[in-house]
């Protein structure tokens, strides 16, 4: 009995060691390394899975269910980080939507995702889905107010202003961190290059947007560098004539125009981004990217509304699935 003890004991000793090795470099691992490499964590590799590009800040584990589902990873200072402001509203496509765009900002060093829902309450689907997802993230809600849900309206007014306030109120004691945000509707999609360009935003940047406004793309129009108008099939008298899906803003900017929001109040339709933008830049001020604006790198992807013709309300399935 005792032979079998001693034998297991020296079985499991190297074991512990390398552990105790491990767990000793895992803490010691200087905060900021001089070589750059942050796209990638050394803890992907040799896995048996494939490389997976996790960010720094520490890997997938036991995301508890708080309003921000992880601590915000250290920033590196040669990295800002990029907020990612998502308006999204329950509806049978959602779940569908948001894993598209989390399997996206996955490969997207420093991203931090602010998803709001248009909602009394968080919901369960999106709580355990944000638990899940693997990302830094703040889950808001702010519930549209009836007299807004028309069609004509626009949509999505408070949930960006809450995402604006959040940001504001994040930073309101410490000496901003380098960052940029962008609005990030859950029917876009995004190629990655867009975060690289979008990165190097230092006040407002803007870029081509695909499939959108009735045309294959609208962009603004640059000459040496400069944006000097619009190609765009609808309201090209706009004063920025571009998608929300087509600029993003320095964090900076957002700080030092703290009255600077979405306005419900003498807003036409499809002026949203106008009446934003003119709040915190000029025309002359932006910065084009995606090669001077001849690149389109985000795509105003609609899904197909769904059909549920055959979704029975009697005898349901006799399992209940999140879908
Ligand atoms: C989330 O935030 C709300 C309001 O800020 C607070 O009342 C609530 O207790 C928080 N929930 C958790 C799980 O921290
Ligand atoms: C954009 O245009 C400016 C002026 O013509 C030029 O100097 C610059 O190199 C261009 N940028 C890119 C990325 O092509």
């Amino acid at each position: 009995m005792k032979s079998v003890l001693v034998s297991r004991f020296f079985i499991l000793l190297p074991w512990i060691l390398i552990v105790i090795i491990m767990l000793d470099v895992d803490t010691r691992r200087p905060a900021a390394p001089l070589t750059p490499r942050p796209y990638f964590s050394p803890y992907a590799v040799g896995r048996g899975g494939p490389r997976l590009p996790l960010r720094r800040g520490g890997p997938v584990r036991g995301a508890e269910k708080r309003n921000e589902s992880r601590q915000q990873p250290q920033p590196q200072p040669q990295l800002p980080t990029i907020y990612a402001i998502t308006p999204t509203y329950s509806r049978p496509v959602q779940k569908a939507e948001l894993t598209r765009l989390a399997n996206t900002f996955r490969q997207v060093a420093q991203l931090h995702w602010i998803l709001v829902e248009d909602a009394a309450a968080r919901s369960e689907l999106v709580s355990r889905f944000l638990a899940r997802a693997g990302l830094p993230s703040t889950h808001l809600h702010v519930p549209t107010p009836r007299r807004y849900k028309r069609p004509g309206l626009p949509r999505a007014t408070e949930q960006r202003n809450a995402g604006l306030a959040w940001l504001r109120q994040r930073h309101q004691h410490q000496r901003a961190q380098p960052g940029v945000l962008f609005f990030a509707d859950d029917d876009n999609t995004y190629s990655l290059e867009l975060f690289q360009e979008m990165r190097t935003t230092r006040k407002v940047s803007v870029w081509p947007v695909g499939l959108v406004g009735g045309r294959r793309y609208e962009r603004p129009l640059v000459e040496n560098g400069k944006v000097v108008g619009w190609y765009t099939g609808w309201r090209a008298d706009r004063p920025f004539a571009i998608d929300m899906a087509g600029f993003a803003v320095s964090l900076q900017v957002i700080l030092s125009n703290p009255k600077a929001v979405f306005k419900r109040r003498g807003s036409q339709p499809g002026m949203q981004e106008s009446d934003f933008l003119k709040q915190i830049t000029t025309v002359e001020e932006l910065e084009p990217k995606a090669n001077n604006c001849t690149k389109v790198l985000v795509w105003h992807t609609r899904t197909e509304k769904v059909n549920l013709a055959n979704e029975p309300k009697y005898h349901l399935d006799t399992v209940k699935i999140e879908v």
